[in-house]
């Protein structure tokens, strides 16, 4: 048993003391679990598999729609057919499902935790308790008391040897890579501001639920809309851009200082904004300002850069891969607006560039997970991925309640948004309910200051 503050060391606590090497028992095949069969959990799956360093099998998937569980089988089996090996009786469709989909497999085998974010937890605790090792996708938590248990969780998972990754697949680009190198060299100089954007045709939206359709069911199917299932698309989409800026800059930020509105909304009954603007400050000062939009008609941006004392740096380009990082000496980035204007004008400022073309940083997670399985490296995301969330809540947190959010206001923030989640049937309440103005809450900054809704 670690004391508190070998606890408090993390993982590098447990270096040099001799854990059990859980990896597919009894056979070289890596079988694995999907739970969660939607878009990126069936692409999960499809990375999963074409890994080379060895033999691996789907074997078991768990959901909640039928639809989405077929069309997943149907994609998944058509690219890897000697890959995929789930009979209809290990297909389950449930809230139970998960724990049906990882009863399927061994310790030491891989289980894809790709739902709603409202979920990881209760899944991740089932596979640490069977002794699995975990992809799990992003964000982890949505909220001060999710962080705090999935900080814990994470800590279990190494004390088992179990390997975890989380999806800020971005953290794998070997162009971002090359790129943090460079800055960690000074090729930039000391970085003084940083800017990210995140601006789009719209997004998170949710119409009235259907007649004959739950509202849990639909919440969920509509999960970007509402806080309790995914942080929002503040969470859910901007958390990479958060992440890879603080990565640049080997910091979190300490505070956030956000604004933002709902100015088009109109008949959806989502908790979101139309439009946020967030001050991150780190330690040193240094400010990251990040704009998110989601509004028709507006010019789109989607792009991340760095501002040093002797150049800049260009860390997302256009979309989240190919990153095409770029150094300019001086501050003059050029604006591309899309891949019209590829592959770059020449310009005497740029200083360099990753030669293109790029491979996937969803394969390169894949890949680095697969390998620290096989050959036991120390592999755990978790507490980055956390605490990427939580810095992702707190600017969610501070644009919601007009206030300025510290890290540990955040993470002490006792407002759990879904306490039951892990207790949730598919007939029961939804975790919000409608208001007697037949609307969900949303946030009003100014009005509500402690708690986001
Ligand atoms: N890393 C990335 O770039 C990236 C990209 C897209 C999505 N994501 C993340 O992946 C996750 C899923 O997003 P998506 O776009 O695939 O959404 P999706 O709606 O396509 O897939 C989610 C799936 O989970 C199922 N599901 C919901 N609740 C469930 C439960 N309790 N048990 C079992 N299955 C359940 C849904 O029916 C659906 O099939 C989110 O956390 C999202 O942020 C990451």
């Amino acid at each position: 048993m670690l004391s508190d503050a070998g606890k408090a060391l993390g993982i590098s606590a447990l270096a040099g003391i001799a854990l059990p090497h859980v990896h597919a028992a009894n056979s070289n095949t890596i079988q694995i679990a999907l739970v969660g069969c939607g878009g990126r959990g069936t692409g999960a799956a499809i990375n999963a598999l074409s890994v080379t360093n060895g033999p691996s099998k789907l074997v078991a998937m768990a959901d909640v729609v039928p639809a989405k569980m077929n069309s997943s089988y149907d994609k998944v089996k058509t690219q890897f057919a000697n890959q995929v090996d789930v009979p209809p009786e290990r297909r389950f469709l449930s809230f139970e499902a998960f724990r049906n989909a990882m009863d399927a497999l061994k310790p030491g085998d891989v289980v894809i935790l790709g739902t709603p974010p409202a979920f990881r937890w209760p899944q991740f605790r089932y596979a640490i308790d069977k002794g699995l090792n975990v992809f799990m996708e992003k964000p982890v938590c949505v909220d001060g008391p999710t962080t705090k248990r999935m900080l814990a969780l994470g800590e279990e998972a190494s004390r088992k040897n179990l390997k975890v990754g989380v999806g800020l697949m971005v953290r794998h680009c070997r162009a971002r890579q090359e790129l943090h190198r460079r800055i960690q060299d000074g090729q930039i100089g000391e970085i003084i501001a940083m800017r990210a954007y995140r601006m789009g045709q719209g997004g998170g939206t949710s119409a009235p639920t259907p007649a004959g359709v739950s509202e849990l069911s639909h919440q969920i199917r509509n999960f970007h809309a509402f806080l309790w299932a995914s942080g929002g698309v503040f969470s859910d989409y901007y958390i990479h851009q958060i992440d890879e800026c603080s990565w640049m800059k080997n910091a979190w930020p300490v505070e956030a200082h956000a604004m933002g509105g709902r100015h088009y909304r109109g008949d959806s009954l989502d908790q979101n904004f139309d439009t946020y603007s967030v001050q991150y400050v780190y330690p040193d000062g240094t400010r990251l300002f990040f704009d998110g939009r989601n509004m028709k008609g507006c010019r789109d941006e989607f792009a991340s850069y760095a501002h040093g004392t002797k150049g800049s740096a260009v860390i997302s380009t256009l979309v989240h891969t190919p990153g095409m990082t770029r150094i300019y000496k001086g501050q003059k980035i050029p604006w591309i607006n899309n891949r019209n204007q590829l592959p770059f004008a020449p310009d005497p400022n740029l200083a360099w560039a990753f030669p293109q073309p790029e491979t996937s940083p969803y394969q390169f997670e894949w890949d680095d997970l697969m390998d620290a399985i096989r050959n036991d490296k120390p592999y755990n995301e978790v507490k980055r991925g956390a605490e990427a969330s939580m810095v992702a809540s707190m600017g969610r947190m501070a644009a919601h309640t007009g206030q300025i959010v510290t890290f540990d206001q955040m993470l002490n923030c006792p407002h759990e948004f879904a306490p039951n989640v892990d207790k949730l049937t598919m007939d029961g309440p939804a975790p919000l309910q409608l208001g007697p103005d037949g609307r969900y809450p949303v946030p009003e900054p100014g009005i509500k200051t402690d708690r986001e809704y």
